[in-house]
């Protein structure tokens, strides 16, 4: 059940039938010890799993990925903390590559699309000590076996649905676990360069045009570019750049040519 293939991710795995949270699970523990960096735990079913922004994240008992990771990033000072972002989505969009045979992409600044369709979202709660992160708890939301969504999530979907297929979870989060680690352990030994690279050549609709639309429900047209040095997004407008953080902007859709 453990990834066989890995040094310190999954080497504690928990797996619950039921929890709250699997990132709330991690605080409290938190809270009393210090769990063994790379512990996992996973529920197969999560009474109040969370999303970004204070949203919540609904996944039925038993179909789909719910589950988090531990990391002590004592290297990364925190305003460097997006690479722990695009750590997790790299690992999680290869995984889904890999296994599906499709391409996946991450959609900025956490989500991992296939096929124009959200199929996982990504929660990372760190905590500071100092000048320094002091950990951070990965949550990983991967749909998968997942075949019926509310008509009102019309982003969302599952690989089950992409590709007509049913997958194995142990061997899925495995998969995530073994990437993650290497991911990780790159951004630990500095290679920045081939992080930064990966994340730019597998980030949703770059060089593309698309329609945003701001927090004052304005919306304009504009190409993403990639990411600034603290993960903002940076979106090309006529002849101008802006960057753009999470609460600023949010990403619409592709503006394709046979539309207006
Ligand atoms: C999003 O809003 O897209 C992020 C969703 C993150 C969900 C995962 S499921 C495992 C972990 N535990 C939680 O309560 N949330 C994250």
């Amino acid at each position: 059940m453990h990834p066989n293939n890995t040094l310190f991710v999954g080497k504690v795995l928990l797996r619950y039938p039921e929890l709250p949270s699997t990132n709330a699970y991690f605080q409290e523990w938190l809270s009393r010890e210090r769990p063994a960096e790379g512990a996992v735990v996973q529920a197969d079913h999560q009474t109040q799993g969370r999303g970004q922004m204070g949203q919540s994240w609904f996944s039925p008992a038993g179909k789909n990925l719910t589950f988090s990771t531990l990391f002590y990033p004592s290297f990364l000072p925190p305003h460097k903390s997006f690479l722990l972002t695009k750590v997790v989505a790299l690992a999680t969009r290869q995984a889904v590559a890999e296994i599906t045979g499709e391409n996946a992409w991450i959609k900025w600044p956490n989500d991992i699309y296939l096929n124009d369709k959200k199929i996982a979202g990504i929660l990372l709660q760190a905590s500071l000590q100092g000048s320094r992160l002091q950990y951070a708890i990965a949550g990983i939301g991967l749909n998968v076996n997942q075949t019926h969504f509310p008509a009102a999530l019309t982003r969302a979907s599952s690989l089950a649905l992409l590709t007509g297929r049913i997958y194995d979870l142990d061997d899925l989060r495995n998969q995530i676990l073994a990437y993650l680690e290497r991911w990780y352990l790159q951004a630990r030994a500095g290679e920045l360069t081939t992080i930064d690279q990966a994340f730019l050549e597998h980030l949703y609709l770059r060089h593309q045009p698309a329609r945003f639309q701001r927090p004052d429900g304005t919306v304009f047209t504009g190409s993403i570019q990639g990411v600034d040095a603290v993960g903002r997004l940076v979106v090309q407008r006529d002849q101008t750049q802006e960057s753009f953080d999470l609460k600023e902007v949010s990403l619409l859709e592709a503006v394709h040519s046979d539309k207006n």
